[in-house]
C-alpha cells in the first residue's frame, strides 16, 4: 500500500533496510584497521612510553630470569594449517600466488600437536590456513573429533563456506565446532563470480541454510558468523535475494553479521594485492605502521604449518610460510618445546634489535606488542633488581 510517511518510503523503496540488523552502522566503506589517534601532544608521550617499552622488552628477551617470567608463556591458542588447499580464486587473496605444496595436513601430525598443546593448558584451536580453506581437507571432522576427545575446549574457523553442503559436514559442525565465520560478498550470483572467482554464491548459500538446520535441530551453541568482503555498498548487498532468505535467522540470531568483520578496504598482504586488482568499492589499505617494537604476532600468533613446522604469525606470508619466521619442526621436537624456546626467542631478539624479516617489512597488519601496566612495571622493577645482582 502507497504511503506517505517518508521513514515508510525509505524502506519501501531501499529493501535492504528491514534486514539490516540494529547493530550494523551503514557506511561507505568498511575496514578492519582502527588505528589509535596520533594527535598533539599524547603522539609525544606515546612515542616516549614506546621507546621504553621496547628498552625493556630488549632488557627482557637478553635476561634468562625475565625471559622465563614475563615473556615465555604458556599458549592459549594454536592456529593450525589444515590445508593449504582452497576452491575460490578471491580477487584480494594472495593464494592465487602462493608456491607452497597444496596438502591436507597429515592426520598423526595434528594429532601430536594438539595431544601437546592441550597437555600444557592450550585453550583455542582456530584451523586457520592463511593459503587455504578448511574444508577442503578430507580429513578436517576426523581431525576435529581427535582434538574434542583429548579435551580441547575451544575450536574455531573461517571458511568460504562453498563445501558446506558435503556428506554430513553441517551435522558434525554443529556438534563439534564452537564457532564458524563464513567470508563471502553477498549472494549475488556474478558479483560472486567476480570477488571470489568461482560460480557458487548458490552452494554457499544452500550450505549455510542446512547449517543453521543443523544447529537448530540439534539444539548446538554453534555460533555462525558472516565475514562480508564486499566490493557494493552494504545496502545492495543486504538486498540480494540469498540475504532476503537469511532474514528469519538473522532476526532470531541463528546467523549474525559480524559487524567488525565487514570489509571493503583490504589489505596489500605485504604488497602482493594491487589497488587494480580489486573491483567496485573495494580500495587498498597502504600505509604500513611504523614498527616500535616486536610485533605482537610474533610472541602470541603461533602457526602449525601443514607440514608440522612451527612459524610464528599466523597471517601475512610472502608467496610461502617457509620463511624466517619458521622456528621449528613438530616432526622432531614437541611443540611446547618449540613455541617461546630458543629459536623463537633468538628471532625476536633480532626484531627487538631492529632487524625484520622481510615479510614484516611492508606488512599493514603490524600490531607492537603489548602487556597490561602492571606486567610492564614488575617486569622493570625485575630489571633494575637484575642490574644490582650482577
Ligand atoms: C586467507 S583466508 C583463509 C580462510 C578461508 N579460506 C576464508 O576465506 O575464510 C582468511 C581470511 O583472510 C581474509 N583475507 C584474504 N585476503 C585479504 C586481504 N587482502 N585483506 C584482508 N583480508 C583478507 C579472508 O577474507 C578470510 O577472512
Ligand atoms: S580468501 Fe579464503 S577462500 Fe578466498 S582465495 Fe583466499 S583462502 Fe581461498
Ligand atoms: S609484522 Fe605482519 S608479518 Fe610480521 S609478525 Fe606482524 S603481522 Fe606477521
Amino acid at each position: 500500500m502507497a504511503t506517505d510517511n517518508p521513514a515508510e518510503m525509505n524502506t519501501t523503496m531501499d529493501p535492504s533496510k528491514d534486514i539490516l540488523p540494529p547493530n550494523i552502522v551503514m557506511a561507505d566503506s568498511f575496514s578492519p584497521f582502527k588505528p589509535s589517534p596520533q594527535r598533539g601532544l599524547m603522539k609525544y608521550v606515546r612515542a616516549g612510553f614506546g621507546i621504553i617499552k621496547l628498552a625493556l622488552i630488549r632488557r627482557a628477551l637478553n635476561d634468562d630470569l625475565v625471559y622465563e617470567r614475563y615473556i615465555r608463556e604458556n599458549l592459549a591458542r594454536l592456529f593450525v594449517a589444515n590445508t593449504t588447499i582452497c576452491n575460490a580464486r578471491c580477487v584480494f587473496c594472495p593464494q592465487q600466488f602462493h608456491v607452497d605444496k597444496k596438502q591436507a595436513m597429515p592426520f598423526d601430525i595434528f594429532a601430536d600437536a594438539i595431544e601437546n598443546f592441550v597437555a600444557h593448558g592450550g585453550r583455542l584451536v582456530t584451523l586457520n590456513s592463511n593459503n587455504g580453506d578448511p574444508l577442503a581437507d578430507p580429513g578436517l571432522i576426523d581431525k576435529i573429533r581427535h582434538a574434542r576427545k583429548v579435551g580441547l575446549p575451544v575450536l574455531n574457523f573461517s571458511t568460504n563456506g562453498i563445501l558446506l553442503s558435503r556428506g554430513t559436514l553441517v551435522q558434525d559442525i554443529a556438534a563439534l565446532v564452537d564457532e564458524i565465520d563464513i567470508s563471502l560478498p553477498g549472494f549475488d550470483r556474478e558479483d560472486y563470480k567476480r570477488v571470489y572467482g568461482v560460480d557458487r554464491a548458490e552452494a554457499v548459500l544452500d550450505g549455510l541454510i542446512k547449517l543453521i538446520e543443523a544447529k537448530r535441530a540439534a539444539n548446538s551453541p554453534l555460533r555462525i558468523l558472516l565475514a562480508l568482503r564486499i566490493d557494493r555498498p552494504l545496502e545492495e548487498v543486504m538486498a540480494d535475494e540469498g540475504m532476503r532468505q537469511l532474514k528469519p535467522y538473522l532476526d532470531d540470531g541463528t546467523v549474525v553479521i559480524d559487524p567488525d568483520q565487514i570489509y571493503s578496504e583490504m589489505e596489500t598482504w605485504s604488497d602482493q594485492i594491487t589497488a587494480e586488482s580489486l573491483p567496485g568499492i573495494m580500495t587498498l589499505r597502504t600505509d604500513v605502521p611504523v614498527r616500535t617494537r616486536p610485533c605482537k604476532r610474533m610472541m602470541n600468533d603461533v602457526f602449525l604449518l601443514a607440514d608440522g613446522q612451527v612459524r610464528i604469525c599466523a597471517c601475512r606470508i610472502k608467496l610461502s610460510n617457509y620463511d624466517e619466521l619458521v622456528i621449528g619442526d613438530t616432526r622432531t621436537q614437541p611443540l611446547a618445546d618449540i613455541v617461546h624456546g630458543p629459536a623463537h626467542r633468538a628471532l625476536l631478539q633480532r626484531v627487538a634489535a631492529g632487524d625484520w624479516p622481510e615479510v614484516c617489512q611492508d606488512c599493514t597488519l603490524y600490531q607492537a606488542q603489548d602487556l597490561p601496566r602492571q606486567t610492564w612495571l614488575a617486569m622493570a622493577w625485575d630489571l633494575l633488581g637484575g642490574l644490582f645482582r650482577r
